[in-house]
C-alpha cells in the first residue's frame, strides 16, 4: 500500500487549481440513468470514486466514455441491462445509494445492496426509502438488499425530511423528475451539489424550483433528454487547500474558488486571522499575523461549517493560540483523526460529539494512519506544520477524494512526496 512522506514546511506560495466536486459528480453521473439520451459531464474530478460509480454505471449497462484525461464523462444509458447494484462495487463507496432513486424512476425497479463507505458513523439509508416510497415506491429489505418497485411510475408526493440529508435529498430529486405529478421536499439539503444537480437536471428538461432554499417542487415531466453540464467546483477541496498557507504561512491562490461556496469556512479562517481575498481568478489566502487565534467550530448543513473540513480544520487549531471546541453534529464518530494528531504531539481530548484542542508551539512529525477520506488530508496538512518528517499510511482513503494531491502541494512549495509500496 503506498503511503505519503511530508517534511515540515516553511511558508507557500503559488497557486492550486481546484476540481470540480467529487460529491456533485457522484451524484450527476447517476442522473445518466434517467434519459436514454447522452449526458456529459465536463470539469470532472480525476479520482478512484469517480472510476467506481463508472463501474456501478457500467454494471447496469450504461455507457461511460472519458475523455480529456478524464476531465469528461460521456454517458450514455440507452437500455438498462440490470437493474441490481451489486454488494461489490456499492461496498466500496456509499454514494452508490444514489442510482435507486433514477432506476426505479425510469423502469420502476431496482435493487441495490446496501452501502458501505467511509466509516465515521452509521449512516443508514431510511431517509432515502422513504422518500422514495412517499413517491408511491415499495420497499423491501432482503439479504443485504433494498428491493424497490413502482409497477405504475412513481408519484409525485410530498416529502418531509426530519432532519437534512444531502443524499436522500439527490435521490428524491432525481426520482421526482420523472414521477406523475407534483413532489414537494421539505427541509430539503441546500448543499451547492444539489443547485448543481437540479440545474443539470433542468439542462435534460426537468422542472424544479427552489433548489438551494429548504423546500424543492418538483413538477414530474414524461421524460427527459440529452445534456452537457460542467460539474461545480469542490468546495472541500477548496477549503483543504485554503487550509495550506494558513498552516504553514505564506500566500496561495486557489484557482476557481468562490466564497459563496464557502461562506461559514472563511468566517471562521477570519476569526483565527487568515485573510481570504476574492481575485479575479479564485481566492488568495494568507496569515493576518503570525499566529492563528483558537476558535470553536459547529459543523451544520449548508450554509453551516461543512462536516468535510472539520478534520482538516482540527489539524490548523491544533497549533492555534489557546483553546479551541470542536463540536461535530453531523456524524456521531468523525474525530478518527484525533488519536493521530495527538501521535504528533497535538493536545485534544475528544468527549463525546466534542473535541477540545489546546494548541501547542509544535507538532513533530511520526508515522501516522489515515482512517477516513478527510482525516487522511487533515494528517498531510498537520505533517507540513510539525519538525521533520511524517509518514502517512492508508493513502487510498486520499485517492478517493483528492486528485495529484501530492502535485498540487509541491506546486507550492510542499515538501512532500508518494512513496510507491513495491
Ligand atoms: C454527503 C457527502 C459527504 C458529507 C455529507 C454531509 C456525498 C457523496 N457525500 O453524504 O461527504 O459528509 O453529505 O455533508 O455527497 N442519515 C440517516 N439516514 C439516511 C441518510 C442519512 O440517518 O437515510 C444521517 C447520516 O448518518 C448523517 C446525516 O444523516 O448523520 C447526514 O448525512 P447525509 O447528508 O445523508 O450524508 P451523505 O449524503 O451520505
Amino acid at each position: 500500500m503506498d503511503s505519503i512522506l511530508v517534511t515540515g514546511n516553511g511558508p507557500l506560495s503559488g497557486q492550486i487549481p481546484i476540481a470540480g466536486a467529487k460529491n456533485a459528480c457522484l451524484t450527476l453521473m447517476p442522473a445518466t440513468l434517467l434519459s436514454d439520451e447522452p449526458l456529459t459531464l465536463t470539469n470532472a474530478p480525476r479520482l478512484s470514486d469517480i472510476r467506481t460509480m463508472t463501474a456501478l454505471l457500467g454494471s447496469l449497462g450504461a455507457e461511460v466514455s472519458t475523455l480529456q484525461d478524464g476531465k469528461v464523462l460521456a454517458m450514455s444509458s440507452h437500455d438498462l441491462t440490470s437493474h441490481t447494484a451489486d454488494y461489490d462495487i456499492v461496498r466500496k463507496m456509499r454514494a452508490s445509494i444514489l442510482v435507486l432513486g433514477p432506476m426505479l424512476a425510469r423502469d420502476g425497479q431496482a435493487v441495490v445492496s446496501l452501502p458501505g463507505g467511509c466509516a465515521i458513523g452509521a449512516r443508514p439509508v431510511d431517509l432515502h426509502l422513504r422518500a422514495l416510497e412517499a413517491l408511491g415506491a415499495q420497499m423491501e429489505l432482503k439479504d443485504g438488499y433494498v428491493h424497490a418497485r413502482a409497477p405504475g411510475g412513481l408519484k409525485g408526493g410530498r416529502i418531509d425530511f426530519p432532519f437534512v440529508s444531502v443524499g436522500a435529498t439527490e435521490n428524491a430529486l432525481m426520482a421526482a423528475t420523472l414521477a406523475k405529478g407534483t413532489t414537494v421536499i421539505g427541509n430539503a439539503a441546500r448543499e451547492p451539489e444539489i443547485v448543481d444537480l437540479a440545474a443539470c437536471l433542468v439542462k435534460m428538461g426537468a422542472q424544479i424550483d427552489g433548489a438551494g432554499t429548504g423546500t424543492i417542487t418538483v413538477q414530474g415531466v414524461e421524460r427527459l433528454h440529452g445534456a452537457t453540464h460542467p460539474v461545480v467546483t469542490d468546495r472541500i477541496e477548496l477549503g483543504t487547500y485554503m487550509l495550506a498557507p494558513a498552516i504553514c504561512g505564506g500566500e496561495v491562490e486557489l484557482l476557481g474558488g468562490r466564497k459563496a461556496l464557502v461562506g461559514a469556512f472563511c468566517d471562521k479562517l477570519d476569526e483565527a486571522g487568515i485573510e481570504v481575498t476574492e481575485t479575479e481568478r479564485g481566492l488568495s489566502v494568507k496569515r493576518r499575523e503570525d499566529h492563528v487565534k483558537a476558535v470553536n467550530v459547529t459543523t451544520e448543513p449548508f450554509p453551516g461549517f461543512p462536516t468535510d473540513l472539520q478534520a482538516q480544520m482540527m489539524a490548523l487549531l491544533c497549533t492555534a493560540d489557546g483553546v479551541s471546541v470542536l463540536e461535530e453534529t453531523i456524524f456521531e464518530n468523525r474525530f478518527m483523526h484525533a488519536p493521530e494528531l495527538m501521535r504528533m504531539g497535538a493536545r485534544i481530548d475528544v468527549h463525546g460529539g466534542h473535541a477540545t484542542v489546546t494548541g501547542v508551539a509544535q507538532l513533530k512529525g511520526a508515522p501516522v494512519m489515515a482512517t477516513d477520506l478527510r482525516a487522511s488530508v487533515s494528517l498531510i496538512l498537520a505533517g507540513l506544520a510539525a519538525a521533520g518528517d511524517t509518514l502517512v499510511s492508508r493513502v487510498y482513503h486520499l485517492d478517493r477524494g483528492y486528485e495529484h494531491v501530492v502535485g498540487k502541494l509541491r506546486g507550492v512549495g510542499a515538501r512532500i512526496e508518494r512513496i510507491h509500496a513495491t
